[in-house]
């Protein structure tokens, strides 16, 4: 639910603008009929916020509470009706209005802004040893012998933020920064949906100034779809959650922001007054009722063997968990005792981080190699002596770019500490200076093209070199791989091994060459025999109807991810109309942005390219999509999908095709938020994670039932 942004629905409403639109149409009401505008005013002001008050509970129910009250269509009629009368009567648009969570862009970047009470980080522990010091240490600083309640809490992994409310309105989102001043962005704050912009007072008095203290952070499945999305349209991965979600964080145009689903907890109180709370537990269950979210994972323990122990089990349970944590907070839970042991000149004393045993390794960069990826982008990696880490050997490490390498100075022979964690890619986190020998030697990007010597160029503005020549062999291979891949022309056999023999045999000169193989030629690629040729030609035979969505992906244009690709062609239906759209006509399209469109006109403004289409038209390759008329069979509107295991008679693409045509939507991870798992065989955590949840759970076969096939 809630899936349609105001800025959706107002599109939809046809403003363009909310002030434009609304503007006029209010002012030739005041000339012509002052009397009824006042009492119409009234009424609306009323009305607006009868709805503004609605709106944010409803959300409040459904981001924080994950109890939805209401289904999307009913949100989404409150939501217009708010749009509506805010259009009309464009004076009485509020900054905290639910409509403007997305708000304008932050321009000159972001202002600095002194906390009320300065925020301090914590200190560590890194063992059991550390943790019983731990204790010795809060012990003696209150003198106490017996029975001392610790709260410990998860460390979420995503960056500190504080937030202020006056009279109960939300006033200002900052940054922890250095402790003392942070950066103001409070706009992109805002597109939090579980931030509430007004307290709840009905239910607990309010400070009348609060300062509350959180981790902003993004979800593993939004970060794995974000960097799914990064990898189609060839831009460069983010390393972790906690990144991306800074990343976002920090985007100068809060829209940016709001499609990236970010989410917060809340752990903490700088100011507030008039409230009586004893223990940190009470706070929390304060701050709960004041409409925050609260992480629940919290444990109140009377000994410091049970913390030990809770600390511990996390250490495996993390990787169930939807979001990131790198430790555990121990905290006093008596809020005076609190105040009695107060801070060292950096951290608290009443209060420890224990930080996990390490997914790290120390191993040693036995050279740096630099890879082409199909827009051109030369990556460099780190060739690692192997070595295991959270129980997978690890022989490469990313280094992203020159300005990664330089930041952390990393050179040829070093001795590194590298990273990984789950999904997340290997990183090399530091260089272990003091084992230097002197012989190390600095990398520096090639200026000349490995693969085709090339110029190489660094981009204004990016951190990313590039080759410069657009016949570099790597950008044509690349470009095949991708081609080829399965969420484009799926070309079952045909792995990269292969592709590059036809290639090097000189039968595939453009991604149309692959229509024109023949029996005879594939038969003389090495350890190909009559069976796998057959199959193959099949598989190639096959992709011929696979429709202009997964041809326009496959072509690689830039930043055209699968979803972009779909809606365009969905909208346009065939290749030439695709080819004669204008910039103008692309941007009004559901999620194509200026660079998604720009992209795309100029992708076809080269003759080379034309051609391309040319020649696959000419081989029989279905170059049409069928116009997805809004409304019509919406089977799947407002639900959410989980995919999981192998499906027999589809591949996962294929079915959130199907999802998304019928007006659903597809996600990495499941929730309670999910409405249905498709789940194939051999599904693994996913499918057991729904069952927890009770979230219905579907087969192949009950899916086509479904979707009537
Ligand atoms: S309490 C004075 N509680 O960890 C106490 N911090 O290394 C200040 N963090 O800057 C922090 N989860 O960004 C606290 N449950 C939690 C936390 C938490 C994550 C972060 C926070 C802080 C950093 C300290």
């Amino acid at each position: 639910m809630i899936s349609n942004s105001p800025q959706d629905i107002r599109k939809d409403l046809g403003c363009a603008k909310s002030s434009d639109a609304g503007g006029s149409l209010s002012r030739s009401y005041l000339e012509s009929e002052d009397v009824i505008l006042s009492d119409s005013v009234k009424e609306a002001t009323n009305e607006i916020a009868e709805l503004r008050k609605q709106i944010d509970d409803h959300n409040y129910h459904y981001y924080v509470l994950d109890q939805p009250l209401i289904d999307d269509a009913q949100f989404d009629r409150l939501m217009r009706r708010l749009i509506e009368l805010e259009n009309l009567f464009p004076s009485l648009i509020a900054a905290d209005s639910p409509t403007q969570r997305v708000g304008g862009m932050v321009a000159g970047g972001f202002e600095r802004v002194t906390h009320l009470t300065a925020m301090r980080s914590l200190g560590n522990a890194f063992s059991a040893e550390d943790l019983l010091a731990f204790d010795q240490k809060v012990r003696s600083g209150l003198a106490v012998d017996g029975q001392l309640e610790y709260i410990v809490e998860l460390k979420i992994d995503g960056l500190a933020i504080n937030l202020t409310y006056e009279n109960g309105r939300l006033i200002s989102g900052v940054t922890r920064g250095d402790g003392t001043q942070g950066e103001n962005v409070t706009s992109n704050i805002r597109t939090i949906k579980s931030v509430p912009l007004f307290l709840r007072p009905d239910r607990v008095s309010v400070s009348p100034v609060l300062e509350v203290r959180g981790e902003v952070y993004m979800p593993k499945g939004e970060f794995e779809r974000l960097n799914r999305e990064r990898q189609d349209i060839g831009e460069a991965l983010l390393a972790n959650p906690r990144n991306a979600a800074a990343g976002s964080l920090r985007q100068l145009d809060p829209k940016v922001t709001a499609q990236r689903s970010l989410d917060i907890f809340l752990y903490g109180i700088g100011v507030y007054t008039g409230i009586e709370l004893t223990t940190h537990e009470q706070m929390l269950g304060y701050l709960k009722k004041l409409g925050f979210k609260i992480n629940f994972q919290y444990q109140v323990f009377d000994n410091i063997a049970d913390v030990i122990k809770y600390c511990q089990g996390f250490a495996e349970k993390r990787h169930d968990l939807p979001y990131d944590i790198d430790g555990m907070v121990i905290k006093v839970n008596n809020l005076a005792s609190q105040q009695v042991l107060g801070y060292t000149a950096k951290d608290p004393r009443w209060a420890i981080a224990y930080k996990f045993p390490a997914e790290q390794a120390i191993t040693v960069v036995e050279d740096i190699f630099v890879g082409l990826g199909r827009t051109g982008v030369l990556t460099p990696t780190a060739i690692l002596r192997p070595v295991t880490v959270a129980g997978s050997i690890i022989s490469r490490a990313t280094l992203h770019n020159q300005d990664f390498i330089e930041e952390k100075d990393i050179r040829i022979g070093d001795t590194v500490a590298i990273h990984k964690a789950g999904e997340v890619i290997p990183e090399v986190v530091s260089v272990i200076t003091e084992k230097r020998t002197g012989e190390e030697r600095i990398f520096t990007m090639p200026t000349i093209c490995p693969e085709c010597e090339g110029h190489v160029v660094r981009m204004e503005g990016e951190a990313a070199h590039k080759c410069t020549n657009p016949h570099c062999p790597a950008l044509f291979r690349e470009g095949l791989i991708h081609f080829v891949s399965r969420d484009a022309m799926n070309i079952d056999g045909l792995g990269p091994a292969v592709l590059l023999a036809l290639v090097d045999a000189g039968l595939v000169k453009s991604a149309a060459d692959l229509y024109k193989l023949t029996m005879e030629q594939v038969l003389n690629v090495p350890r190909m025999g009559q069976k796998s040729v057959q199959n193959l030609l099949s598989a190639i035979e096959n992709s011929k109807q696979a429709g202009l969505a997964r041809v326009l992906f496959g072509l690689g244009i830039r930043h055209v991810g699968v979803k972009a690709a779909g809606i365009v062609a969905r909208h346009f239906g065939n290749i030439a109309a695709v080819q004669q759209a204008t910039v103008e006509e692309l941007v009004v399209l559901d999620e194509i942005g200026i660079k998604i469109a720009e992209s795309i006109v100029a992708y076809f403004a080269t003759p080379e390219n034309l051609q391309l289409s040319a020649d696959l038209d000419a081989a029989g390759v279905k170059l049409t999509e069928e116009q997805q008329k809004k409304d019509e069979n919406q089977l799947f509107a407002g639900k959410t999908f989980v995919l999981t295991g192998t499906l027999e008679t589809m591949n996962r693409t294929e079915a959130a095709e199907i999802i998304e045509r019928l007006g659903g939507k597809v996600s990495g991870s499941v929730s309670k938020k999910t409405s249905y798992v498709l789940a194939g065989a051999e599904a693994g955590s996913k499918l057991d994670k729904a069952q927890k949840l009770g979230v219905e759970i579907l087969d192949e076969e009950q899916f086509k039932q479904l979707i009537d096939e």
